[in-house]
């Protein structure tokens, strides 16, 4: 069963390889769809500062503890510092606030949500400064106890070789746009061979995969929905998959994946293109600006 298998983190840390996304849900929607999560069997809840929904996660969190019978450790939490927090002061004050927001004395995984603010998101400018400020401030937290794990998120090559050069602590964690269609398989070779785990976010391509006729037909023969295929994929790359839902029945079938997509038509699927987001594409994620190092 997914839900109690994990990954381990560069420091030892287990990390649950199948995480609930919860970008674009408002804090009170959030509450009740974490408490249903945790029931299904979810133990891993990604959010960030930018979602503006930690009060609500930490309160999800705390309702299904309650009736659950279960300790605050079963469930790993990750939150992300703001991208544009770039001065170690600020970084320091905001990760103090989301413990606070969310109601807990320790989070599993800080991230740094992205090198640049959204704003300049690869624009070229280049934050070094202000991301090896930030990750002090995370590197500080760690040390205190108050962030099981530290990351980034977003990060290239360049970014990585920022902290890895400069800072005390290596990144454990690059979490990263990656799916059926687009995949950056260079960046995730490379945050690999530092030592990082590479979570993949949008794992459904925001759900512009799920209309497309040819995965259609591939899941089909799987006898699992496109959403399924597509989390399985991640998973056999190897990359902790982040599927973001807010319905219980896809909640359950998103972690249904017991099956094994072949070689062979991995390989298909490594080969697909598929970065029309349609109107997400206003999202600087999915804007664009394509990394440079995805392949298709
Ligand atoms: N670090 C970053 O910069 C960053 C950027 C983007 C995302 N993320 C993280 O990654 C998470 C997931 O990414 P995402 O929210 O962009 O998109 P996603 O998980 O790729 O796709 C979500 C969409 O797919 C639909 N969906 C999911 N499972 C389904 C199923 N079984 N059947 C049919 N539809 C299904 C959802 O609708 P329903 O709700 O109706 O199921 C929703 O519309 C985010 O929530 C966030 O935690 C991080």
């Amino acid at each position: 069963m997914i839900f109690e298998e994990t990954f381990t983190l560069p420091n030892g840390v287990e990390i649950p390889k199948l995480g609930l996304g919860t970008w674009r849900i408002a804090d009170d929607a959030v509450v009740s769809i974490v408490r249903d999560a945790i029931g299904v069997g979810y133990r891993h809840i990604d959010t960030a500062q930018a979602y503006a929904n930690e009060r609500g996660v930490g309160e999800g969190l705390r309702a299904a503890l309650s009736v659950g019978g279960m300790a605050r450790d079963d469930v790993f939490l990750t939150s992300k510092l703001a991208a544009e927090s770039k001065s170690y002061d600020d970084a320091k004050q905001r990760i103090d606030t989301s413990l606070n927001t969310l109601g807990v004395d320790h989070v599993d995984l800080m991230l740094i949500h992205s090198p640049q603010p959204w704003a300049e998101f690869r624009d070229g400018a280049r934050f070094d400064e202000g991301n090896l400020e930030a990750w002090r401030a995370l590197e500080d937290a760690y040390a205190a106890g108050k962030l099981r794990a530290i990351g980034v998120s977003n990060f290239e090559r360049a970014d990585l070789d920022n902290l890895l050069d400069n800072g005390t602590v290596a990144p454990m964690v690059n979490q990263i746009l990656a799916h059926v269609g687009n995949t950056p398989f260079d960046l995730i070779d490379y945050s690999r061979s530092k030592g990082m785990l590479v979570e993949a976010y949008s794992p459904v391509a925001h759900g512009a995969v799920l209309q497309n006729a040819r995965l259609a037909a591939l899941a089909e023969k799987y006898e699992v929905g496109i959403a399924q295929l597509c989390i399985r994929y991640c998973l056999q790359l190897g990359l902790l998959p982040l599927p973001k839902t807010t319905n219980v029945d896809h909640m359950r079938s998103n972690a249904a994946l017991n099956f094994e997509i072949s070689g062979a038509d991995m390989e298909t699927l490594k080969l697909a293109d598929n970065t029309d987001y349609g109107a997400a594409s206003a999202f600087p994620v999915f804007g664009k600006k394509r990394h440079p190092d995805a392949r298709h």
